[in-house]
């Protein structure tokens, strides 16, 4: 239950770097699996593939918790709210179950407030089910509440067992935010483009040791960790076993001593990029169609 009473699923579906012509199977494939939540973004470039396979699956898109997000480029108040037409027009869809802020931009953060701004004004307008927020730290949840009305539902976040963000995590609680985990099962920690230097975390002995007592994979056992702790998660694959793999956590159990162990496991190494620094990328054009 998210903090303005709309209900969204623990457990959703995330397509960042699925390819749009393989986007539209994994998503019919996870709704027939049984997930009912979508991860997207307009920085995706695939909201349109993520339509295609709602309808695809023969589902009403009223069946499914869309999630999308506001990409930096589009950061203002009337240029987020003409993201807004931009997104539903791709996704065929009216209302939006969740919109949420891509980055928090501290190089541009007025921009931030105008463009959240315009999401307070869509849930007004019941364009839009819940509004919420990605990457923000406390700081900027503070400058961020200092400045607006509405609390976010959501803050989509990078956490894993290498790098959970207690702080973070902590900031949320306190201000009733429902923390979203992006690379819930360290999808960051192994694919490929971020950094050499990484371990990754599905490789990691302790989980390794966990999940064989459970006769789970190590991924089961990431997403039951998430899910146990209440947090909501959002795990990618466009692999059709791993999907209901990922979706297939909802019939054993951590004990509190394995929950105490993988949450030992926190490097406070982050291996995305830093909220904080503004990246070329941020100028990217999100098209109309
Ligand atoms: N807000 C943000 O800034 C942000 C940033 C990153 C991600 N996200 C969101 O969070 C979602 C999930 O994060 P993510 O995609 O970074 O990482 P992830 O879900 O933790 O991991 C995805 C990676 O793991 C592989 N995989 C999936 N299931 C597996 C399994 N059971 N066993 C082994 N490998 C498996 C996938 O490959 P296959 O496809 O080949 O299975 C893919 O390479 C994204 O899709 C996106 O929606 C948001």
């Amino acid at each position: 239950m998210l903090n303005n009473g709309v209900s969204m699923p623990a457990l959703g579906f995330g397509v960042f770097q699925s390819p749009p012509e393989e986007t539209a199977a994994a998503v019919e494939t996870a709704l027939k699996v049984g997930y009912r939540h979508v991860d997207t973004a307009a920085a995706y470039g695939n909201e349109r593939q993520v339509g295609e396979g709602i309808r695809r699956a023969g589902l009403d898109p009223a069946e499914v918790f869309l999630e999308t997000k506001v990409w930096v480029s589009d950061y203002g108040y009337d240029q987020t709210l003409h993201a807004f037409e931009k997104a539903t027009r791709k996704l065929g869809v009216d209302r939006l179950d969740l919109l949420i802020l891509h980055q928090p931009a501290p190089d541009r953060f007025d921009r931030t407030i105008a463009a959240y701004r315009a999401l307070e004004k869509l849930l007004a307008d019941g364009r839009v089910r819940a509004i919420g927020v990605s990457n923000f730290r406390r700081p900027h949840l503070d400058e961020l509440l200092a400045a607006t009305t509405v609390v976010p539902a959501v803050n989509q976040i990078e956490l894993h067992p290498y790098f959970s963000q207690p702080d973070v995590q902590r900031a949320d609680a306190e201000h009733g935010i429902l923390t979203q985990a992006w690379s819930p099962i360290g999808g960051i920690t192994f694919y490929p483009g971020w950094g050499e230097e990484r371990r990754s975390v599905l490789e990691d002995p302790a989980i390794g040791a966990i999940a064989a007592g459970h006769g789970r994979s190590p991924a089961q056992v990431m997403l039951r960790w998430q899910v146990q702790h209440g947090r909501s998660a959002i795990p990618k694959s466009t692999n059709p076993g791993r999907i209901l793999e990922n979706f297939s956590v909802f019939d054993f159990e951590l004990t509190a001593e394995e929950m105490s162990r993988i949450d030992a496991l926190d490097t406070g190494v982050r291996n995305g990029p830093d909220p904080d620094i503004a990246r070329e990328v941020f100028e990217m054009v999100i098209p109309d169609a």
